[in-house]
This record gives structure tokens, sequence and C-alpha cells, in this order.
């Protein structure tokens, strides 16, 4: 199996972040536990998961289960916005089910009702402060949002995870997360995308890979994080086998081109 690791990207305030992480959403208990414990094995060091996902307790059995020192594997997870108010009990019930003293990475799942919601952020800043979230961000915000939360606490997320593929790709959107110094993380790399699309065949085959592997490789080649979701070994092994070739200028150029 694949020795490789995934390259990282450094988010606020200094942790290493693998670019590439197992998606589990809809993946429940047994398959959870299954996919995790594979993907740890092949190399995967990242796994994303979040309250809402109810997967929590068969991820930590996967890590722990391991072997792999808890500091060698990052962990997502996140507060589902209908939690707004009951952050602490919520951490601390993703903490409990995870088996462990701190997540890699908290993130606010969705804009609670729609809105940036800076108390809520609030309670971000303190349970880092608290060390039970090494990092802590946003995920479905956008910019004005973002820039709300910065306003009311002073404190940047460190990371926005947001629907992102070739068809969502959007060089503002890019900028706008680089200038403020927000990691863009990509969810749904695969089902956001049109992978019959010509450009991504046309340089799957050149590279002699799938046109998902060169999804993923296009991710990394931007330094975006992406977590595609896996619940099947030999596609775990796929979207992770993505660094035997790499992607020209040229060849990103023509796939950013397919997005808005
Ligand atoms: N923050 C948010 O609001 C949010 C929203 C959506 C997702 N996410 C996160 O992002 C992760 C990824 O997004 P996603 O699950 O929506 O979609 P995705 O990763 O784009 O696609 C997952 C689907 O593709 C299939 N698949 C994966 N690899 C494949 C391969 N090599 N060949 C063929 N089929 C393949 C999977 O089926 P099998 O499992 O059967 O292989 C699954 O049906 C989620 O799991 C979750 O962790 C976050």
């Amino acid at each position: 199996m694949s020795a490789t690791k995934s390259p990282t990207v450094t988010i606020a305030p200094g942790v290493e972040m693998p670019l590439i992480g197992l998606g589990t959403w809809q993946a429940n208990g047994n398959q959870a536990y299954d996919a995790v414990r594979h993907a740890l094995h092949v190399g995967y060091r990242h796994i994303d998961t979040a309250t809402m996902y109810g997967n929590e307790a068969a991820v930590g059995r996967a890590v722990r289960d391991s072997g792999l020192p808890r500091d060698e594997v990052f962990i997502t997870t996140k507060l589902p916005s209908g939690n707004a108010g009951r952050e602490r009990a919520t951490i601390d019930g993703s903490l409990h089910a995870l088996g462990v003293e701190r997540v890699d990475l908290w993130l606010i799942h969705w804009p609670p009702g729609g809105r940036a919601a800076p108390q809520v952020w609030e309670q971000f800043v303190q349970v880092q402060a608290d060390g039970l979230a090494r990092a802590i961000g946003v995920s479905n915000y956008d910019e004005r949002q973002i820039d709300e939360l910065i306003a009311a606490t002073g404190v940047t997320p460190a990371v926005n995870q947001i629907e992102w593929s070739p068809a969502r790709y959007d060089a503002a959107v890019v900028e706008a997360h680089r200038a403020r110094g927000v990691t863009l993380e990509g969810y749904s790399p695969f089902k956001s995308a049109n992978l019959r699309e010509r450009v991504l065949v046309e340089i799957a085959e050149r590279h002699g890979v799938t046109t998902r592997q060169v999804v993923v490789r296009w991710h990394i080649e931007h330094g975006i994080v992406v977590i595609p979701k896996s619940s099947n070994s030999a596609r775990i092994d796929a979207n992770f086998d993505v660094f035997g070739f790499a992607l020209q200028a040229d060849e990103v150029a023509r796939i950013d081109a397919l997005g808005s």
C-alpha cells in the first residue's frame, strides 16, 4: 500500500493540515469505522466528520484502533448551526464521542439562521483558548460573513469549508480567502463536478489516471484542501493515489476555466 503522505497547508495558529482528507458524510457506524481504518492504513492522515453525521464515535474508534499516535491524525468536526447557544455542550459531546482530548479543527457547519453569528464565534474562540480545538473555522460562509466575525472578535477563521470543484472554481473567491488569511477547504469534489467534461477526460487520459484523480490533484496544485468521501476500499485508495503525476500550469488553467 502507498506510504505516501499528503502534503499539508499551515493554518492559523500554525497547525499543519493535510491537503487530502477522508470525507465521512453518509458513512454510518461500521461503514465509517471500516473506511477510516482503511484510509489511515493507506496513508490518509485527515478525517472530516461532524456532529450531524452521527459517526463521531465510529471515527474515533477507528483512529484509536489504527494504532497511530493521536497527533498524527488531523480530525475535523462541526457544530450544527441549530446548536448555536450550546457550543460548549456540543464540543464536549464531540470530544466524548470521538474519545479525544481536543479536535484539530472545529467548524461552524452553516451560518446559524443564515447569519454570521459572532456570538457563536466568540464561543469558538473561547473553546480554542481552553485547548479543546487546535484550530477553529467556519463552513458555508461568504466573505461578508467572515468579515463580520473578524470585525466582532479580531479573530480570523482559520478555514472556510465550502463546496468546491472545477465547476465551482472562482478566482475571486480564492483571492478573497487568500487576502484574509483563510484557508480554503473544498467539499463534494466529485458530486459538484462534471466528471465527463471533455477537458477533464483529455487531461486524465494524458496522465493515465481517472477524472476524479485529476480533480483531487487539481485541488492539491492550488493548495486547496480536498476531502473526497468513499466507503469503498478500492475507491479510498484511488482517491489518494494522486502523487504519481502532477498537472502542468496550462492544465490547471484549463480546468480553472471550467468554473464560473
Ligand atoms: N461542510 C458541509 O456543509 C459539507 C457538505 C457536504 C460534504 N461535506 C464533507 O465533504 C465530504 C465530501 O463530500 P461528499 O460526500 O458530499 O461528496 P464527494 O466526496 O464529492 O463524493 C462522494 C460520492 O462519490 C462516490 N465516490 C467516491 N470516490 C469514488 C471513486 N473513486 N469512484 C467512484 N465513485 C466514488 C462515493 O461513493 P462510495 O462511498 O460508494 O465510494 C460517494 O457517493 C463529505 O463526506 C463531508 O465530509 C461537508
